[in-house]
Order: structure tokens, then C-alpha cells, then sequence
């Protein structure tokens, strides 16, 4: 069947829109919220060896390598096993050893990138478990790995990524809360995050129905501004780096997401009174370590943009803020990601771009 845009001028657009429902079609028939359990058909007959594995090895390009840093903490947590996280080329070009009871996860919308591609195929070689988290059923990555997730987010016709970005990042909390259900110590935290995702996809809509705020961001960024910083860290610096690329890819605007803990080795010095710079700036742990970074960038006259929650009463009245409700923290990050989303959305139909066709680009990379 043809795929239509209906009542939006974009796909990327309507794409953006469809969030609440696509990452309840991730979750669906698959998270228990009266047991507070996941499962995943795919990974069942899996577990054992999956939980005794030397490490999790995440390979992806583009937004879905984000998708991979966004849940890179949570893994970590819940799993206790160590985690990489590779983009497909490097972990190429460095033939980076990898071994039998290693188990390799290829997360790809398309399935069908040809670096992620050959990074499964080079893992299957060395013996590793593979699993894909894809969306495109049957494609070339989900035929040729040993299991995996299908994310079921529907087609995404957008070169640009969005809902696939939302429902992989669910899909591998999923994965990682499945993984964690043989660890009583854990059963606390699964229950927080599965109470968290319940609530998401209402919370996703409520960011949605502040849209106007942000197309009037863009309009008043527009032109005048060279360059962007998206800075944070901890569980949002993949908010940050996915943000930047979708500002980069539709936007043709420079942008760089900065872990704010580097900014004082290099990024600083960018910052002066033009420079814009967007601070997502949620509540968890490391609130006050982004507190302290806001402040040296206020020190040097930067304009941040704060991403905040709704009831964070210390962010000082001074800066423009947009607020987002709060969820867990390791999900918050599918929350902070939409108003960028929908900045860069707008950033890019006000600059005249053919947003669903940025130049250069294409949806699915299958050379390398
Ligand atoms: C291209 C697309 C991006 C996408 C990346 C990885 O660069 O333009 O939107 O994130 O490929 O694609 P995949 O299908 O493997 O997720």
C-alpha cells in the first residue's frame, strides 16, 4: 500500500507525529505492566548465553549508533556486563577483535546499511552471537543474524530519522530489562522503568502539542545563527549528538552535541555572545554537574536555550526555556529528543529545504 503524508506536509513530520503510537507498536504484546515484565520472543531461547557473554558489543551508524549510546548506561546498570558501542566503519577499519563469547548487536531502521552489514557478517565469521534490532522486517540484516527485535515503528520514509530513533531506544531498554529479570536486587529499578514506559507515549504527546513554541525557536534562530551547540551528559548526551545530526542533516545548519564534561577541553572557546547553545537540562544525578557547565557558559555571555522539566524551579528566569515532563532517567532521553526533533523540523522548512530529501543524503547508505 502507497504511504501518505494525510494531513502533514512531510513525512518527516508526520513521522515525528506518530511517536506516541510507534513506540506503543515497539512495546506491544511484549512489556507486561501488571507484572512489570518484558518479553521478547527473539531473544527467549537466547538469555542464558547472552547474560554469561564476555561483552555486549553495540555496532550502528547514524541515528541508530545514537540510539546505542542512549542505552548504553542502562545495559551497564542492569546487565553488569561491559558495553561497547561502535560505529560500524571504525569498528571495521580497526578489525577490532572480537570473539566467540562475545555477543554483537546491529541496530539499523532499514537493515540494509552496508558498514553495519559487513560488521554483522565479519562478527558471524569470529563465532559471536548476533542480534539485529531493526525495523525493515526481512531485510538483509534481520535474514542474516542468529535472533533479534524487530522494532515495529512502520515505514519511515523521512531521510532524516525520527520514530525509528524513539522505538529503538525502546526496544533496547526493553532488551536490557529482559536480560536483567533473573537479578532480584534488580526488580525495583525493572518495575520504575516499566511504570516509566507506560507513561511515555501520553508524555511524547504533550511535548508534540507545544510545537508552536519551537517553530517560533527556529524563527527566531533563523539566519542569523551559524552554528549550534547541544550540550548535556550522562543519559543526554545522545539526546545531544542526535539532536546535532538532525539539525545537520535537515537544517544544513553546523551543529555539534557536546558532553558538557568536556567542555572546558576545547568547546569553551567557542563560546561568545552569538553563539547559541541548547543545555538539556533534566533532573537526575548529574543535574548539578550541568548546572555548573551552564554557568561557565554563562560566564563567557553565551545565550543557552535550557531544555528543563516542567516543575525545576532553579532555572533562573533569565533564559529561555523549554520544559518537558519528567520521567525516569534513563528514559527521559525519548522525551528531550522531540523538541529537537521538531526544532530542526522547522529550522529546515524555513530555510527552504526539501526536508523529506535533504541533498546528499539517502535513507538507507548501502555502499560503503
Ligand atoms: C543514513 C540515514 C540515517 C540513518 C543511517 C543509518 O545515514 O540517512 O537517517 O540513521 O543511515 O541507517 P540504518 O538504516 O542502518 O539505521
Amino acid at each position: 500500500a502507497e504511504i501518505m503524508k494525510g494531513q502533514y506536509d512531510h513525512f518527516m513530520q508526520k513521522e515525528i507525529y506518530e511517536q506516541p503510537e510507534s513506540v506503543v507498536n515497539t512495546m506491544r504484546g511484549r512489556v507486561n505492566f501488571d507484572t512489570h515484565t518484558v518479553m521478547l520472543g527473539g531473544l527467549k531461547a537466547y538469555l542464558p548465553v547472552i547474560r554469561r557473554c564476555r561483552r555486549l558489543l553495540f555496532v550502528a551508524c547514524g541515528t541508530s549508533y545514537h540510539s546505542c549510546i542512549a542505552v548504553r548506561p542502562v545495559f551497564e546498570e542492569l546487565t553488569d556486563i561491559p558495553v561497547a558501542v561502535e560505529l560500524a566503519s571504525d569498528f571495521l577499519d580497526r578489525r577490532t577483535p572480537v570473539f566467540r563469547d562475545d555477543v554483537a548487536i546491529f541496530v539499523s531502521q532499514s537493515g540494509e546499511t552496508a558498514d553495519t552489514i559487513l560488521a554483522m557478517r565479519y562478527c558471524l565469521e569470529r563465532g559471536a552471537l548476533c542480534l539485529g534490532v531493526v525495523n525493515a522486517v526481512g531485510s538483509t540484516l534481520s535474514r542474516e543474524t542468529h535472533s533479534g527485535v524487530h522494532i515495529n515503528a512502520g515505514p519511515e520514509i523521512g531521510v532524516a530519522s525520527t520514530k525509528a530513533y524513539t522505538s529503538q531506544y525502546v526496544a533496547l531498554v526493553m532488551i536490557a530489562v529482559q536480560l536483567s529479570d533473573d537479578s532480584i536486587s534488580k526488580t525495583a529499578r525493572r518495575q520504575q522503568i516499566i511504570e516509566g514506559l507506560y507513561h511515555i507515549p501520553k508524555q511524547i504527546r504533550s511535548v508534540l502539542e507545544m510545537d508552536k513554541v519551537l517553530q517560533q525557536m527556529a524563527k527566531e534562530m533563523l539566519g542569523k545563527e551559524k552554528s549550534l551547540l547541544i550540550m548535556g551528559r550522562g543519559y543526554q548526551y545522545a539526546t545531544c549528538l542526535e539532536g546535532a545530526l538532525k539539525i545537520k542533516e535537515v537544517s544544513y545548519m553546523h551543529s555539534e552535541g557536546i558532553l558538557a564534561g568536556e567542555l572546558k577541553h576545547g568547546p569553551l572557546a567557542l563560546v561568545d555572545e552569538h553563539l547559541p547553545v541548547i543545555f538539556i537540562m533534566t533532573k537526575d544525578s548529574l543535574y548539578p554537574k550541568v548546572q555548573s557547565a551552564l554557568a561557565q557558559v554563562t560566564a563567557r555571555k553565551g545565550r543557552p536555550i535550557i531544555i528543563c522539566n516542567e516543575d525545576d524551579n532553579s532555572v533562573s528566569s533569565e533564559f529561555k526555556t523549554f520544559r518537558v515532563p519528567q520521567t525516569v532517567d534513563c528514559l527521559q532521553g525519548l522525551i528531550n529528543v522531540i523538541p529537537l526533533q521538531l526544532l530542526s523540523y522547522h529550522l529546515a522548512v524555513m530555510n527552504g529545504v526539501d526536508v523529506d530529501f535533504p541533498r546528499n543524503l539517502a535513507k538507507s547508505v548501502t555502499t560503503e
